[in-house]
């Protein structure tokens, strides 16, 4: 996130929660970048799925948007409520516009959270590069009412399961090593873990330093399943950025 998009949006919290409240999640978010800075990298080999369509429960829906035009103003409105309203519209048409999709998930028809999707590149820069048919999952969100109920779960291996219809590449998603419980819920996908790493960008330059020894591990896993193969031309190998 840049400087101004972070500033942008401790604005809108100071204006919500107020100073105390502000200093407080500040002092958080400074903490987590100082101390809990590295993310723990996922992926998922397409190919190996087995069911090719995920079944839900009778309660749940998940419905995939491919265009700002298909999405209805109520969850558009509160998709972009939570947080920054300026800046998450942006973030939805910037998306959009690159060629993502929108997964909602719906209990009983309400909206109880969403996640995003794009294949062949990531929206910021990755910690390596992705191949053609490889697919980035990235901003899930479950409203804090359905929490813990096993909607992120749901709707990823949803997801993953879709994708493997469409796509033979690999499926790749991160989470900061401090956000248990988005740990504990890929732990119940098919996601595997691939390793850790840490990424800064600087004057529009990515540096990433990543776990070498776990690299080379996962390197040499991803080649003796042939996944690497899959990404094809200019498919970066997990663990090294080009
Ligand atoms: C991370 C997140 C998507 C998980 O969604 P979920 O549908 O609640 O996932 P699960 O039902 O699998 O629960 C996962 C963990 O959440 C935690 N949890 C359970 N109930 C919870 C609640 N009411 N509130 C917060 N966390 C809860 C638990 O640690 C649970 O793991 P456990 O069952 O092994 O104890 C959701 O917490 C969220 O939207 N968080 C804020 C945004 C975020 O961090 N997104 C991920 C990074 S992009």
């Amino acid at each position: 996130m840049s400087i101004s998009s972070s500033l942008s949006r401790l604005t809108v919290y100071f204006k919500r929660h107020g100073f105390r409240a502000t200093v407080r999640r500040f002092g958080l978010a400074a903490r987590r970048t100082l101390f809990s800075s590295r993310m723990i990298l996922f992926y998922c080999d397409l190919r190996a799925l087995s069911a090719p369509t995920a079944d839900l429960p009778s309660s749940l829906k998940v419905e995939r948007h491919t265009n700002q035009a298909t999405l209805s103003p109520q969850d558009l409105q509160e998709i972009t409520s939570f947080w920054n309203p300026q800046q998450a519209r942006r973030n939805v048409k910037e998306r959009f516009e690159l060629g993502a999709s929108l997964w909602l998930i719906k209990s009983k028809d309400e909206l109880a959270g969403y996640g995003w999707t794009l294949q062949g590149r990531t929206v910021e820069p990755h910690y390596f590069r992705l191949g053609p048919d490889d697919v980035h999952l990235f901003d899930f969100h479950v409203f804090a009412q359905y929490r813990g109920r096993g909607m992120n779960p749901s709707l990823v291996s949803y997801i993953l399961r879709s994708l493997a219809a469409e796509s033979h590449g690999r499926a790749f998603i991160e989470a900061a090593e401090w956000n248990q419980a988005q740990l504990a819920s890929l732990r119940r996908t098919p996601f595997r873990r691939l390793g850790s790493a840490r990424k800064c960008t600087i004057f529009g330059r990515t540096i990433v330093c990543s776990d070498q020894n776990q690299a080379a591990k996962h390197k040499r896993e991803l080649k003796n399943q042939s996944i690497a193969t899959t990404g094809g031309k200019g498919a970066g190998v997990p663990g090294l950025r080009a």
